[in-house]
């Protein structure tokens, strides 16, 4: 039932800061502000490093929380698509654990990779949400990200929830590992807790901007997105949202990477979708939107308060987000990415929940 929405997207957009609620519950202590990850098979204190499989959004959400895991807890993450992972004869050893991301716990080149690493002996974990899929029962450990039933083909909350449930992840495991002690954890936490409000706070905002924005890239042939860090793997997911429901070609790329190659396609009829927190890499970003701008981009950026006051031009476009902590940044800024897209394909009057070629869920390899 999609209630009083036109789309189960627009709904399932809507519904985040309600379904990160249900994570933070589950996986949060807030009494003694500590990360509680249940009973689970994975010893993080006792383990070499971490391999991370899935598909689609669900690897990009992976592929934030490589970031982190790296950040906060010193482990190697090993990470790739589901569909060369299980072909690539990766070299594993049992000291490692191994977790597989699904929304529908039912892709079937997730579950063969699974079951790689099942064999070579690696401790499995589920992060999903429908938990009584075939790869939550074939996992060690399972994960629920709560999301509640996501209908429309484009993943929306359960790329939030999956980020947040990682985040959870990568702290605890810091903290198992002593490279986060009790006073970061808490930290830590304490801005994770701040998602829901700050959620709802800004899908309130940046309705009407996310609408205007998009009706100047309904023309266009081809959007680029670039980000760096966390940023870099959203600007991917960006660019996924974009095709598979408007069908306009769209590529997320590592900022730093513009100068090798795909600079040369910018003129002024291509927007560049800037994803720019205003973090560690913020300068090094704005100097390839720069480059950018200088080549006749139609630069749209996406930044916080701090960002906009530090960026050194003023963009064609830009949307401005709240200061938030660097951990929590890609679940604010997935919610202009993500409207972005649907308010784009809805002005082309494309069907969103079911766009041309594609299944909610793919059992086939
Ligand atoms: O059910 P899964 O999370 O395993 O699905 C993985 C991908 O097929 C899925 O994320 C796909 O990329 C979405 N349509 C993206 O919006």
């Amino acid at each position: 039932d999609k209630g009083n929405h036109r789309h189960f997207m627009e709904k399932e957009i809507s519904e985040q800061p309600e379904a990160i609620s249900h994570v933070l519950d589950r996986y949060i202590d807030f009494a003694s502000g500590t990360v509680r990850t249940g009973n689970s098979a994975i010893d993080f204190g006792d383990v070499a490093g971490l391999a991370i499989s899935a598909c689609g959004t669900a690897f990009l959400a992976g592929s934030i929380g490589r970031y982190w895991f790296e950040q906060y807890a010193g482990l190697p993450v090993e990470i790739d698509v589901a569909s060369e992972f299980r072909y690539r004869q990766i070299p594993m050893s049992r000291k490692q654990a191994a977790f597989f991301i699904s929304q529908s716990g039912e892709t079937a080149d997730t579950l063969a990779s699974l079951n790689y690493c099942r064999q070579r002996g690696l401790k499995i974990g589920a992060i999903v949400n429908v938990t009584d899929s075939t790869i939550a029962r074939a996992a060690d450990t399972v994960f629920p990200i709560l999301a509640g039933p996501e209908i429309g083909v484009a993943s929306t909350k359960a790329f939030t929830c999956q980020l947040t449930v990682l985040a959870c992840l990568a702290i605890a495991a810091g903290k198992a590992r002593g490279t986060i002690d009790a006073f970061q954890e808490r930290a830590l936490v304490g801005h994770l807790a701040e998602i829901p409000r700050i959620m709802s706070a800004v899908l309130n905002d940046i309705q009407a901007q996310t609408f205007a924005l998009a009706r100047q890239l309904t023309g266009c042939k081809s959007v680029l997105y670039i980000g760096r860090g966390t940023s870099y793997p959203l600007a991917m997911e960006g660019a996924l949202k974009l095709k598979e429901i408007s069908y306009i070609h769209a590529e997320g790329y590592a900022a730093g990477e513009l100068k090798h190659g795909p600079i040369a396609l910018i003129d002024e009829h291509m927007p560049v979708i800037v994803i720019a927190p205003h973090d560690q890499f913020f300068d090094k970003t704005v100097s390839n939107m720069q480059e950018a701008a200088a080549r006749g981009g139609r630069i749209i950026l996406i930044t916080d308060e701090a960002g906009a006051k530090a960026s050194p031009i003023i963009p064609a476009a830009q949307i401005v987000l709240p200061n938030v902590d660097e951990i929590i940044a890609p679940m604010i800024f997935a919610l202009p990415v993500q409207m972005l897209a649907y308010h784009t394909a809805v002005i082309m009057g494309m069907d969103v929940d079911q766009p041309r070629n594609l299944a909610k869920s793919v059992t086939v390899e």
